[in-house]
């Protein structure tokens, strides 16, 4: 299905729920009757192209942004990131965390396996955490100094020296590493984790895990597919301007 902006969002929610968390993310609240989507952006007024870029590219993973991709500036998608990543950090890891430490609580047998669970559990979000920090520190701040240059059309040497040697691809092959160490926590409780009594709670934090990577595999496609080639036109601007 190609989300198009005369559609009613109550109907694509119904077709899809996983796009509630992202159209959250926008500001909107649920309880918007039968409004269509141009009319929800335009009451909030959210940039209607970008909404559609996010929820198709979210939506279906064959969807390609290209005609979208130059009709919104870059960091309204640096916020909605920075939301997204607020979202991660504030509500769903800590929400996890706390159904691990229940299941501790209620298990008195396998203390040393459930110890386990819960120490991979903290590596995972310090380096999920540490991934985050890098593009909040680093990368979003680089892209929004390109979008600066370009819009005022003043470009500093400083900046197409980083252009020359920082590269936006390498940014690309962390995500990797954080979608492993998720499976992998998974697979702990799949498959190595000494059966509980509760295992209704395995099931939510399993159930939790499982969505968590969902939402984290289609934000980091947003940001490798729509971000990245964003970056490298600007690169190619700043450095053609220069030479
Ligand atoms: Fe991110
Ligand atoms: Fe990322």
């Amino acid at each position: 299905m190609l989300i198009e902006k005369d559609m009613n969002l109550a109907d694509v929610l119904h077709h899809d729920h996983n796009l509630i968390p992202v159209i959250n993310r926008f500001g909107i609240k649920l309880g918007f009757g039968d409004s269509t989507i141009e009319e929800i952006c335009s009451d909030l007024n959210i940039n209607l192209d970008f909404f559609l870029t996010i929820t198709n590219t979210y939506h279906d993973p064959r969807y390609f942004a290209n005609s979208h991709l130059k009709s919104f500036d870059v960091y309204l998608l640096v916020d909605y990131l920075k939301q997204t990543h607020k979202n991660y950090l504030n509500d769903r890891i800590p929400y996890i965390a706390r159904l691990i430490k229940q299941l501790m609580e209620d298990t008195t047998e396998h203390k040393a396996s459930m110890k386990l669970l819960e120490n991979f559990y903290k590596e995972y979000v310090n380096e999920l955490t540490r991934h985050i920090e890098r593009e909040e520190k680093v990368v979003y701040p680089y892209v929004l100094k390109l979008e600066k240059a370009i819009d005022t059309a003043v470009f500093p040497d400083e900046l197409t020296h980083q252009v020359k040697t920082y590269s936006i691809t390498d940014y690309e092959k962390e995500h990797e590493n954080v979608e492993e160490k998720l499976f992998d926590l998974k697979n702990i409780i799949i498959k190595y984790l000494p059966p509980t009594s509760n295992q209704n709670l395995c099931f939510s934090i399993i159930h939790e895990l499982f969505i968590l990577e969902k939402d984290l595999n289609e934000h980091a496609r947003i940001e490798d597919t729509i971000l990245v080639p964003k970056v490298e036109s600007m690169e190619y601007v700043i450095l053609n301007n220069k030479n």
